[in-house]
């Protein structure tokens, strides 16, 4: 088969495809496998059992039912969804937005990846760029843009905290490129767990603002759904200078290939136009599933009651965990601030992370390798290749046995 450049980009090697494929392997060789390298949200009996009934009612009401399998929404989706977020945003966070500043995507995956090829590439004024104020970020975003260079990145400041933690904080100082067009991070950031303080996200958007380029914020994991934004007070940010990106999926629903995208209504226009060009439609699952329940408040309400408290207490766990088995090797954690992962940093390692994941998966346990999250970070940096990412989304027992294959496999580097 001959490949368009096109085809070549996406049906390439991709190092996180081979990733993918590898924890797809890994499992099917050893079920038995503790596997906290991916990114599926836990099953949590209360979440799923409001989506199951929740399903029922609409799918015995023929109009709704209707609505859900048998007709193609317009291309900003479903209205009545579309002003039902926007009323929550509203009365939530004030916010001044309608249904103009809403359209339903996809989910974040395709919204993001339908975003960054509309404003960043080729274009009149020559070619642009995502800029990542941030790295590590989302490793997704890789390989998302159809031109080289798509993406430049600024390296965080360090902040070594008590009890072995450390958190990346942004560095103001770090230019950001003429050719930026757009700046982007996920909040809370997978995968370090960091949820970025609200006065630098005020700094980066009045910056992006200054450059008349958005702020694009992904929260995936945040406020106001699934809402896993743990430091007292935290907020979500919003202006009319930002592109957010809502995602029902680590609300317990990635089935459902759903989420929201909440900006300026001429940026909803262009991404519903393209959405319309390669989609058609988004899918009618995931607005069905949140109708009922933004109008009852209960998508907010599971968000605060159940989800939040629920993966607080596994990464709490997980954290204690890790603690007990890793005791005095030499080993930092980023202050575990948002979504469910642990991103730890070894500074002594002796090899490379993706020689620790080979490690570990022979072991029986599967993470992520940190590498492949700097990407557009020019230089080397050791730090870049010492951090793997542990996903809490398991039992306590699954998290009790991986820091104790971790401890193994690290110990017996150390000799
Ligand atoms: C930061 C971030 N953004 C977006 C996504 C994709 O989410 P969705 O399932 O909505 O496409 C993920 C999935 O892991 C993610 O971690």
């Amino acid at each position: 088969m001959q490949l368009s450049q096109f085809g070549e980009h996406y049906c390439g090697d991709s190092g996180i495809l081979d990733l993918m494929e590898d924890l797809g392997s890994a499992l099917r060789e050893n079920p038995a496998m503790l596997m906290l390298g991916g990114g599926n949200p836990a099953r949590i009996a209360e979440a799923e059992r409001l989506f199951r009934s929740t399903l029922q009612e609409v799918l015995a009401d023929d109009a709704r039912s209707h609505q859900l399998l048998g007709r193609y929404q317009g291309p900003k989706g479903d209205l009545a969804v579309r002003e039902a977020l926007a009323a929550e945003l509203r009365l939530q966070y004030g916010w001044p937005v309608g249904a103009e500043h809403v359209a339903v995507s996809n989910g974040g995956q395709s919204a993001f990846g339908l975003l960054a090829n509309l404003l960043a590439g080729e274009s009149a004024s020559g070619r642009r760029c995502l800029h990542l104020p941030l790295v590590p970020e989302y490793l997704g975003y890789a390989d998302i843009g159809r031109s080289p260079g798509f993406f430049t990145a600024a390296r965080p400041l360090i902040d070594l905290l008590p009890e072995r933690q450390f958190k990346y904080r942004l560095d103001r100082s770090a230019p950001i490129p003429e050719s930026a067009a757009a700046l982007c991070l996920s909040r809370p950031t997978n995968p370090s767990g960091n949820v970025l303080e609200l006065d630098d996200l005020q700094w980066l958007d009045t910056a992006a603002r200054q450059r008349g380029i958005p702020l694009v914020i992904d929260a995936a994991y945040g406020l106001p759904f699934p809402g896993l934004q743990y430091p007292e007070g935290s907020q979500p940010y919003w202006s009319d200078n930002v592109i957010m990106l809502l995602s029902l999926s680590k609300v317990g629903l990635p089935g459902a290939r759903s989420g929201f995208v909440v900006a300026a209504p001429p940026v909803i226009e262009a991404f519903s136009r393209a959405n319309s060009v390669l989609n058609l439609a988004s899918g009618n699952l995931g607005p069905a599933l949140a109708l009922p329940l933004l109008d009852s408040g209960q998508l907010f309400r599971l968000s605060r009651e159940v989800l939040q408290p629920w993966y607080r207490a596994r990464r709490d766990h997980a954290v204690a965990a890790l603690r007990a088995a890793l005791g005095d090797l030499p080993w930092l954690l980023h202050r575990p601030e948002g979504a469910f992962f642990l991103w730890l940093w070894f500074p002594q390692l002796p090899l490379h992370c993706e020689a620790l994941y080979q490690r570990l998966r022979a072991a029986g346990l599967l993470v992520i390798p940190g590498a492949s999250s700097f990407m557009g970070l020019e230089g080397g940096w050791p730090h870049a290749t010492q951090c793997i990412r542990l996903s809490c989304a398991v039992d306590d027992s699954t998290l009790e046995r991986a820091a104790a294959v971790l401890a193994r496999v690290l110990r017996d580097l150390s000799r």
